[in-house]
């Protein structure tokens, strides 16, 4: 049976920690220029409806560093559900390669694309979810605090993909996750409902960026307008102003808060340069890990 990797939630949290500790090892093994290519003549289709840099590079280099190959296969390559039906490409690609990423709108489709296809899939960002960005996310925090005990997240900005994917994770690991969003800007409902009804985390939506804060460990923002959203952009600012990460908010949290985004970053929108270039920021950290964590992503959905 193949396995996809669409939903944190595919994961059982067993599953959640072995990624850690295999994206650990493979990390290991990069930093010390040590060679494991499990992957030799495997190859990664990555099928891109959205623009990218960090999941596209890592990705790619990731199968590189594997001993596998990845296909990049941009917004006019394939023209998913446009040129081609969904069902047919992933027919098609599964005949070729041995896994499948990709980058879509509309949720939905990477369903159907999973359904039709014989080999693994993985979501690298839906308009509903980012599920690799928040495995890299928390394997950050764990690196960074050594533990994931007692932890508290403050999500300050849009109720977006990565917001949902956060609160997927708490479904599957133990936390205090804070959204902090404007009225009218709201998560997915059946995915907050979903991990509340698990009891495993306290998950709070709140309209006060300070009240988020208070006593968290980590807070965590992105931009305002996700893509696909470029038209909103500006009734998005002003709506979004207020839940700006700036000094003046960081001056309610903890002086060891840890600062994170997934970026790309607007800066001076959604947080101030002074704060994401601080020392609290490990933004860098954050996106060096996306690679380490899909390897071991990969790893689990091919190797097993
Ligand atoms: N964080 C993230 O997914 O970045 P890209 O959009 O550049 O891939
Ligand atoms: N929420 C953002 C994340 C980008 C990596 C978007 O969907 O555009």
């Amino acid at each position: 049976m193949k396995r996809d990797f669409l939903h944190i939630t595919d994961f059982s949290t067993e599953e959640i920690r072995d990624t850690f500790e295999l994206a650990a090892k493979v990390k290991r093994y990069v930093k010390e220029g040590k060679e494991d290519l499990p992957l030799k003549g495997k190859t990664m289709a990555m099928i891109f409806a959205k623009p990218s840099a960090r999941t596209r590079v890592s990705f790619e280099t990731g199968m590189t560093q594997l001993g596998g190959h990845a296909i990049f296969l941009g917004p006019n390559d394939i023209g998913i559900g446009k040129r081609e039906a969904i069902k047919d490409i992933a027919r098609v690609i599964s005949r070729y390669d041995d896994i499948i990423m990709a980058r879509l709108f509309d949720h939905a489709h990477i369903l159907k694309l999973a359904e039709y296809s014989s080999v693994p899939v993985i979501n690298g960002l839906t308009d509903l979810n980012h599920p690799c960005q928040v495995m890299a996310d928390i394997f950050t925090i764990l690196e960074n605090k050594g533990s994931l005990n007692n932890l508290k997240v403050a999500f300050v900005g849009d109720s977006n993909n990565v917001a949902n994917s956060w609160i997927n994770l708490a479904a599957r690991l133990p936390m205090h996750f804070v959204l902090a969003s404007p009225c009218g800007y709201e998560p997915d409902p059946e995915i907050l409902a979903n991990a509340r009804n698990t009891g495993l985390s306290t998950v709070e939506i709140v309209r006060n960026p300070v009240e988020a804060v208070k006593n968290a460990d980590v807070i965590y923002t992105d931009v305002w307008a996700s893509m696909g959203q470029e038209a909103e952009k500006e009734k998005r600012k002003r709506d979004f102003m207020p839940f700006q990460v700036n000094a003046e908010l960081m001056s309610h949290a903890k002086p060891g808060v840890k600062v994170m985004h997934c970026l790309p970053v607007h800066r001076g929108d959604e947080i101030t340069d002074e704060v994401i270039d601080s020392p609290n920021s490990i933004v860098f950290d954050e996106a060096e890990n996306r690679m380490h964590v899909q390897k071991a992503i990969i790893l689990k959905l091919m190797v097993g």
